[in-house]
């Protein structure tokens, strides 16, 4: 199983006070070379936290594993990643004012549009991932959009707050796993994921990858980045030994 590092919360703390440190490209290469398999960034619109010229200095120096731009499906982010040419994009949802991506795209829900949207990506030779709730329709809406892959949006689970729901959400994210493989999808997953929360996701045989961000950034205070990242990997590989 893969494990894509999601950089952004690096750029955070530097945003935190606009200045140069920590910068999430020096970021992006440590996490490389601590077995990071992707590296991850959103592009927000607002710019919270990746910049435009991150973008560009992460593109001329992570040439070993693949770039993943999360991006909205707007024209200006289609623009940037046509010049950027990530190895993948994922279209998100966003929101001016969540302080996360809070839920999965309605794909369903605006088909004819995206439709469009990801020919002119796939155009340009760039895979085109969906980050969507673990829903039947939305896969299927997926399939109908021309998707690649999709990610499944783990927050409900990891939001859980009783093991019953935690259980039930693990099984929605089984189900969706199996039924988006099936249609044919390569299937990721991520959003809310810990050291301590991952394991059961990272067993689901479906799922190939899984992006992980703010935690692994977190712990990195304490451990350094390195170690944060070789953690996380440690505790997927104890449950998916033949990756
Ligand atoms: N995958 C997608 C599509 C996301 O939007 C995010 C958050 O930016 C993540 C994974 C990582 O989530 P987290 O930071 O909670 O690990």
């Amino acid at each position: 199983m893969r494990l894509g590092v999601n950089i952004d919360h690096i750029a955070t703390v530097r945003e935190a006070r606009k200045t140069y440190e920590p910068d999430p490209v020096k970021g992006a290469l440590i996490a490389q070379d601590a077995g990071a398999d992707q590296i991850t960034f959103h592009l927000r619109e607002d710019r919270r936290h990746i910049q435009d010229e991150d973008v560009i200095r992460l593109r001329c120096v992570i040439k070993r594993i693949p770039l993943n731009m999360e991006m909205a499906p707007t024209e200006e982010m289609k623009k940037i990643a046509i010049n950027i040419k990530p190895e993948r994009v994922t279209l998100v949802p966003e929101k001016r004012e969540e302080i996360t991506t809070e839920g999965g795209l309605d794909v369903s829900g605006m088909k004819d549009y995206l439709k469009e949207f990801i020919k002119e990506i796939k155009q340009e030779g760039i895979d085109v991932a969906l980050f969507i709730d673990p829903e039947k329709n939305q896969i299927e809406a997926s399939v109908e959009v021309g998707a690649d892959a999709v990610e499944l949006h783990t927050g409900e689970y990891a939001n859980a707050e009783t093991e019953e729901r935690r259980n039930k959400e693990l099984k929605r994210l089984k189900e969706a796993s199996k039924f988006a493989k099936e249609k044919g999808f390569k299937v990721f997953a991520g959003h809310g994921l810990t050291y301590t929360n991952v394991q059961p996701v990272a067993s689901i045989p479906e799922i190939e990858e899984l992006n992980i961000g703010h935690s692994i950034i977190a712990n990195s205070v304490f451990l350094g980045l390195d170690e944060a990242v070789r953690k996380m990997k440690k505790l997927i590989k104890e449950v998916r030994e033949e990756f």
